[in-house]
């Protein structure tokens, strides 16, 4: 271990609601990290599912370090959010070159809840979002807690799905969130569709998970229509309010969540007159089951 590394533990946690997401306020990432101390925030992250970080600076060297300890840091197919030089970095801004709002959303994606990476054969595990600039209203990051979705589901729902997979399809979900901005045809080449499991296991904690989300297209198995009405009805019978948690950001604070059992969405915001710039990086997990 490195003689500078500053230790923290315990670590100190406040829980954000009775459920989900723990505040983990005597850590400050830039400071370095030993192995015992990432140790006890992975712990954290599988109890409480999102974490948040206080105000700190969080640069994108650290960010990109601080992923790489939870596993493989995904490359972005759409190449155009680079940022600063790291291709592991994606920034979403609504600012220009002087700093001013474009009033252009830079991904109206994040709008519907959502899983990240669920596009992917090999799905988001940890998603690490570093905020550099919020609006004063709007932007806000909403959390829900899927291992929860499941268990509120009726024994007759849960026989329903227990074997179903999805479909899911970034192209599909792109292109009706951002008509106007499709993905390339090289883009839906590097990344085709992929099925998953309606219902999978946590390979960590073994807790059973609703997987859906706004990249969900179809069923495999079932008519193009019902399976589309069966994600439809299953995406928003999993949002309930004991299960979410609504974060209202401040600048340089960092959320990190599991993919893996949680969706989240944005809220709107105006981008015509509030500035809101987040530097995201997303850790490959593994093939759901
Ligand atoms: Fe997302």
């Amino acid at each position: 271990m490195n003689a500078t590394v500053v230790q923290h533990r315990p670590l100190e946690i406040r829980p954000l609601t009775p459920k989900l997401g723990g505040e983990i306020a005597n850590v400050r990432l830039a400071d370095g990290m030993s192995d015992a101390l990432f140790r006890d925030i992975y712990a954290a992250f599988l109890r409480y599912q999102v974490l948040l970080f206080p105000p700190q600076d969080v640069p994108p060297r650290e960010q990109v370090a601080f992923a790489r300890r939870f596993g493989e840091v995904q490359i972005h197919v759409m190449s155009q959010y680079h940022a600063d030089g790291y291709p592991e970095l994606y920034r979403l801004s609504n600012l220009d070159a002087d700093g001013k709002p474009t009033g252009k959303h830079p991904d109206k994606g994040t709008l519907a809840w959502h899983t990240d990476g669920s596009w992917q054969h090999v799905t988001g595990q940890a998603t690490i979002i570093y905020g550099e600039v919020m609006p004063e209203t709007g932007g806000e990051t909403h959390f829900c807690d899927m291992y929860g979705a499941y268990e509120r589901l009726d024994p007759l729902w849960k026989a329903r799905i227990a074997n179903l997979r999805a479909v899911h399809n970034l192209d599909f979900s792109r292109t009706r969130r951002h008509g106007e901005d499709p993905m390339t045809e090289e883009q839906k080449r590097a990344k085709p569709p992929v099925d998953h499991p309606v219902v999978r296991t946590h390979p960590e904690t073994h807790c059973k998970c609703l997987y859906l989300g706004d990249h969900a297209e179809w069923i495999v198995g079932m008519p193009y229509d019902e399976g589309r009405a069966l994600i439809e009805e299953l995406n928003a019978l999993a949002i309930h309010p004991d299960l979410t948690y609504e974060h209202r950001w401040k600048a340089r604070e960092l959320l990190l969540w599991d993919n893996r059992c949680v969706m989240h969405r944005a809220t709107a915001y105006d981008p015509a007159t509030q500035g809101r710039v987040i530097r995201r990086c997303t850790v490959l997990g593994e093939v759901p089951v």
